[in-house]
């Protein structure tokens, strides 16, 4: 369960809150995925232009991997905000989100590699 103090740590203009809020409602819309895309875009935009709108403990990070601090999970875990932290170095595992994402960078850049599996995906713990 998350912390509704997180979400009312926003100082600015936009909020996390008022992101969460408004980007929720996009996704349990019945909208086309696309549709959906376009609009969290929007709200993502608006919510790292206002970088105070973030708590700080979405930028905690640690110094023996990347962090991903979990600042809000609805009780259906249809959707998750995360504050993710790399240091100068950190890398993640290749991993497969198993559905879309919207990421916005507040700080830094982000350099993501993309691969296709060409095994037949029948050991989930190897792949090529
Ligand atoms: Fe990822």
């Amino acid at each position: 369960m998350t912390s509704e103090i997180k979400l009312e740590a926003g100082l600015d203009s936009y909020s996390l809150n008022a992101f969460t809020r408004e980007g929720e409602a996009i996704i349990r819309s019945d909208s086309l995925e696309y549709d959906v895309l376009r609009r969290l875009k929007s709200l993502m935009e608006r919510l790292i232009t206002a970088p105070r709108a973030i708590p700080p403990e979405a930028f905690v990070s640690r110094a023996d991997k990347f962090a991903n601090n979990l600042l809000y999970r609805p009780e259906d875990r249809i959707f998750s905000i995360m504050g993710g932290n790399w240091l100068p170095g950190q890398t993640t595992p290749i991993h497969d989100h198993l559905t879309w994402a919207v990421v916005g960078v507040c700080e830094g850049e982000e350099r993501e590699s993309i691969y296709r599996r060409i095994d037949d995906g029948s050991n989930p713990r190897k792949a090529r």
